[in-house]
């Protein structure tokens, strides 16, 4: 695409009047420029892009995007924003992909990975070809592809779409972070449905306030759009239950399907009955009363498999085939992920490491529990700090054994976050074991016949960040090896 014919979906007030290379890229990377790029300078937390578009010159780069005048011999132009100019250039290069897809994104404080993933299995079952945009990967139709951020910046979020609409992609669901709905990521994504699944302290270092995280969540609503295209609607699915439903039906004119438990909602579960092998409840919607079997616990997973529900229904596929779908899924990995290895108590691996989700798989075990519940827990270093005393007065209250350990402790002091921890739950009664292998394993060599150990925080992760290195850390294999050398 020529530079000219790319720049006419900025706006028209942008001064631009040098050569018309022929662009066959945009970077945002200098490392990734290659001849006829179009080089985008982005002021990261760390670096400058500006910094480096010298190096994109060197590298091939035809053209600079910038946001101020640079002295080079390719054309430089410059808008306000390169953040957000990317995402309506990135939109624009790869040919307004998300146009071409039917979109879901699904937003909230915990539950995203694993809704997102019902609601992809439900689609892949009707034959058709999925994508999935989230914190453990990337899958394009049956590809998968490592990701960094739950929900990636623009640039490489719409090369994405556009890599799944070659691959014929029919159905992409995505997992909406508030930072990505907050900095414009998101911008120029065309959702058919949004996805609420439940708001919850996190975040906080980032969004000041719950107010803020709330606000920047709402965007995703708003982002439906104002218009009615009566051929194709658009929906928002939003939680009866979590009271920040009201701000966001409010933020969107799109069609709201509501899902939950307790409230009066459009699609609900009632005569809930748990086992520790599964769950079993009857879906009510519009008067009818459909019963289903899950293999998952807890009342959140319920509220998880809701709003998967919801989100086929208002696509179109009738209720006996998503219930067929969910009744086989297994689980996701690293969410309340039981390590077996022939011990006579029970091991769990579960991704909790926000106050809401480690109160909710706490309580999910305590009801199958027949002795002693340990939890082997830490909290995240360069993150929501205050988060810090409120996991470690919930680890207190809801397990008999609490131990205090490393989660990625990133740039911070181990032990300056397990003070942290310490500060909420003083005069209880607690182990600190810093380092996170001799946590577990000390919880595995405590534990007798009948007893629960729930290791939380890290759930999927196969390493572990402490300053800037990553370690191979996988809690299920270390885990695993402690029983086996019992
Ligand atoms: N609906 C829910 N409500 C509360 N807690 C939940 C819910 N679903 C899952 N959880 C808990 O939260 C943890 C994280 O779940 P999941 O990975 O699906 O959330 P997420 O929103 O994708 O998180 P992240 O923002 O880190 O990507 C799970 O391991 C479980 O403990
Ligand atoms: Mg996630």
């Amino acid at each position: 695409m020529k530079l000219k014919q790319l720049l006419k979906s900025l706006h028209p007030l942008i001064p631009f009047s040098g050569s018309d290379p022929e662009i066959t890229s945009i970077e945002n990377d200098n490392r990734k420029v290659k001849p006829g790029s179009l080089f985008i300078c982005i002021k990261g937390y760390t670096v400058d892009g500006h910094d480096f578009a010298g190096s994109a010159v060197q590298n091939g780069a035809a053209a600079i995007l910038a946001e101020r005048p640079l002295p080079l011999n390719v054309p430089v132009v410059i808008v306000n924003d390169t953040a957000r100019a990317m995402a309506v250039l990135a939109d624009a290069f790869y040919g307004q992909p998300t146009k071409q897809l039917s979109l879901i994104g699904i937003t909230g404080t915990n539950g995203k990975t694993t809704t997102s993933h019902m609601i992809e299995k439900i689609f892949f079952d009707q034959g058709q070809k999925t994508g999935l945009i989230g914190t453990m990967y990337t899958k394009i139709a049956g590809m998968t592809v490592e990701t960094k951020n739950t929900t990636p910046e623009s640039l490489t979020l719409q090369k994405t779409f556009h890599q799944m609409v070659e691959e014929g992609v029919q159905t992409a669901v995505m997992e909406v972070s508030s930072h990505a709905l907050d900095l414009g990521r998101v911008h120029g994504c065309d959702y058919d449905v949004a996805v609420f699944t439940n708001l919850t302290q996190d975040h906080l270092d980032y969004h000041k306030t719950m107010e803020e995280y709330r606000r920047a969540k709402s965007l995703l609503f708003a982002q439906l759009g104002n218009t009615f295209d009566h051929n194709n609607p658009k929906f928002a699915v939003l939680n009866a239950d979590d009271s920040a439903s009201e701000m966001f039906k409010r933020a969107t004119a799109a069609h709201i399907v509501t899902y939950g438990i307790e409230n009066k909602a459009d699609i609900r579960a009632e005569n809930v009955e748990m086992s520790p092998s599964g769950t079993r409840f009857d879906i009510v919607i519009g008067g009818e009363k459909y019963p289903i079997n899950i293999k998952l616990i807890g009342i959140f997973s319920i509220y998880n498999v809701l709003a998967s529900i919801s989100a086929a229904i208002v696509s179109g596929i009738a209720i006996k085939d998503i219930i067929a779908s969910l009744e086989e899924l297994e689980g996701i990995a690293g969410r309340f992920e039981l390590v077996q290895a022939g011990q006579d108590f029970t091991v769990i691996v579960d991704y909790a490491h926000t106050p809401d989700s480690l109160e909710n798989v706490l309580n999910t075990v305590r009801q199958f529990a027949k002795k002693r519940v340990f939890v082997v827990v830490g909290c995240g270093g360069d993150r929501d700090r205050t988060k810090r005393p409120l996991m470690a007065q919930i680890a207190c209250r809801l397990a008999t054994d609490p131990v205090f350990t490393s989660d990625n402790p990133r740039s911070e002091d181990p032990l300056a976050i397990l003070k942290e921890m310490e500060a909420g739950v003083q005069g209880k009664s607690y182990q600190v074991i810093p380092d996170r292998k001799e946590a577990i394993t000390w919880a595995v060599n405590q534990a007798s016949a009948g007893d629960c150990i729930l290791i939380a925080g890290k759930g999927h992760e196969t390493y572990q960040i402490i300053g800037t290195a990553v370690h191979d850390f996988d809690d299920r294999l270390v885990a695993r090896k402690a029983i086996e050398e019992r």
